[in-house]
């Protein structure tokens, strides 16, 4: 039997980097030959299987994320992927159920998989802006407003090596 080695992509959007370390976690689980790469570095997508991260912010993903599936909508259409959202919280249902579906409504054709992992967020970065915004957030699903850190990279690891059974 002839054993033949998929190319997978990580592609990710990431603003204050938690969705960049979640994605290279996923990538260091995946067997064959693996790129881990900002959205806006992906020059093309001659993969087998890809899989696309991106936050929420203000209930959407990120801009660049939708813009770069926006602009290969037609050749994401027919390629085997999966997806994973990241917030400021994955323990409300209803919440991370929105938020994956954020994602997943701007994604052409099927979806293997998915998955909502949290974030973490140093208050010290953010301007009052960005503040108030996540604050506001927060409070609506009653939840501690102030820096956190709830990556968890065990969980995520595991999401990357449950892909491979797709690849
Ligand atoms: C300005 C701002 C707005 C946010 N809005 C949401 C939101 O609407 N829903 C949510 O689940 N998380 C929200 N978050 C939390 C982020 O998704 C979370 O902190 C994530 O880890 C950020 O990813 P990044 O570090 O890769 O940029 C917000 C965070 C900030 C700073």
């Amino acid at each position: 039997m002839r054993n033949v080695t998929s190319d997978v992509l990580v592609a990710y959007a990431s603003k204050h980097g938690s969705t960049e370390k979640i994605a290279h976690w996923i990538g260091k689980e995946i067997r064959g030959n693996v790129d881990v790469l900002n959205v806006n570095n992906v020059h093309n997508l001659n993969y087998d299987y890809i899989i696309l991260g991106t936050p929420i912010y203000e209930h959407e993903p990120l801009p660049e994320m939708s813009s770069f599936i926006n602009r290969n909508k037609d050749q994401l259409e027919n390629k085997k992927k999966s997806v994973f959202v990241v917030s400021s919280d994955n323990e409300v249902r209803s919440k991370r159920e929105m938020n994956i579906e954020a994602f997943t409504n701007i994604i052409p054709g099927e979806v293997n998989q998915t998955a909502v992992f949290a974030g973490e967020i140093d208050n010290s970065e953010l301007s009052s802006k960005e503040l108030e915004s996540v604050n506001s957030y927060m409070n609506s699903i009653s939840k501690p407003t102030g820096s956190y850190s709830k990556l968890n990279e065990k969980k995520c690891r595991e999401y990357g090596k449950s892909l491979n059974r797709f690849i």
